[in-house]
């Protein structure tokens, strides 16, 4: 007999700017290849982040997992750190890679996947109202 296994999603929200630029390119480069994202002085984009995570469900609460849990995890590993931040500078995260809506995607996964202790399934991040990004762990080869 398998165990029902139940996805749930939560959405946030944060505000954060960030500049698509590499050192590791020319001005040049850059510009050509990120266009106005690399203005010097960044841009803001207003973050919606859906975390999904997925499990049995337990028979006394009748939850895959207390909200409250998810919402502490996403606001000490995550919010707690990106709100009303530039990306570039504040994060390290950021420090080696572009923030893109891919490497937030990516790195998002990574701080919540050892909180949310092996329940991750699913980060999407909606950059604007028409680019969205979504990553699913290392362990799904595409
Ligand atoms: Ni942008």
């Amino acid at each position: 007999m398998t165990t029902p296994i139940v996805h749930l999603s939560r959405r946030y929200t944060f505000p954060a700017s960030h500049r698509l630029y590499t050192d590791r390119l020319s001005w040049a480069e850059n510009e050509a290849i990120f266009g106005k994202c690399a203005n010097p002085n960044g841009h803001g984009h207003n973050y919606r982040l859906t975390v999904t995570v997925a499990g049995p469900v337990d028979p006394r609460t009748g939850f895959v997992m207390s909200l409250d849990q998810l919402d502490d995890a996403v606001r000490r590993h995550v919010l707690d750190v990106y709100d009303h931040r530039y990306l570039n500078v504040d994060v390290e995260d950021y420090f080696d890679v572009v923030p893109t809506g891919e490497n937030i995607a990516k790195r998002i996964w990574e701080r919540l996947e050892a909180p949310l202790t092996g329940r991750l399934r699913r980060i999407v991040l909606d950059e604007t109202r028409n680019n969205q990004f979504e990553y699913t762990g290392p362990s799904h080869p595409t």
